[in-house]
């Protein structure tokens, strides 16, 4: 005797569009990055009120000199930057600043300040 006991299945639509997880490849290959100093013009804000007051010293934890970015190498600043973000050079303000740059705004902002010159002197965003 054959008892059909009809069964459904219910399988519960979870298709989830698994393969649309977005391949936002968003890291671009740093050899692809090219500083615009207009760009980082309007990325500096943070960085005026330690590093555009002639001879500024940051008071706490100890006395330091803040270094004049303005007219320095630019890939001296932009290698200064990454060793910062990475921790390779230590200096806890700069490594919290630095870590919010992205390649592309440590580009920009090293070209910005390169490009700076003794006689941009009074520029409010040296
Ligand atoms: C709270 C103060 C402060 C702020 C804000 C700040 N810096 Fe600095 N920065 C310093 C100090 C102090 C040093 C020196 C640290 C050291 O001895 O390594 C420094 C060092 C640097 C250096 C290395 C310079 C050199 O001569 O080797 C670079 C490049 C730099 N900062 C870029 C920036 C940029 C770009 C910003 C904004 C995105 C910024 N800083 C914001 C205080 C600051």
């Amino acid at each position: 005797m054959n008892k059909f006991v009809g069964k459904h299945l219910v399988v519960a639509a979870m298709s989830v569009a698994a393969g649309f997880a977005a391949t936002l490849a968003t890291t671009a290959q740093a050899a692809d990055i090219v500083g615009d100093a207009k760009a980082g013009q309007g990325k500096v804000a943070m960085c005026i009120g330690c590093h555009g007051i002639p001879d500024y010293r940051t008071a706490y934890p100890e006395v330091y000199r803040v270094p004049m970015l303005g007219g320095q190498n630019r890939t001296y600043l932009e290698n200064a930057l990454h060793a910062y973000k990475k921790g390779d050079r230590h200096f806890d303000t700069m490594h919290a600043i630095a870590v919010t740059l992205t390649d592309q705004d440590i580009a920009d902002i090293a070209a910005y300040y390169s490009v700076q010159t003794a006689s941009s002197k009074n520029n409010p965003d040296k």
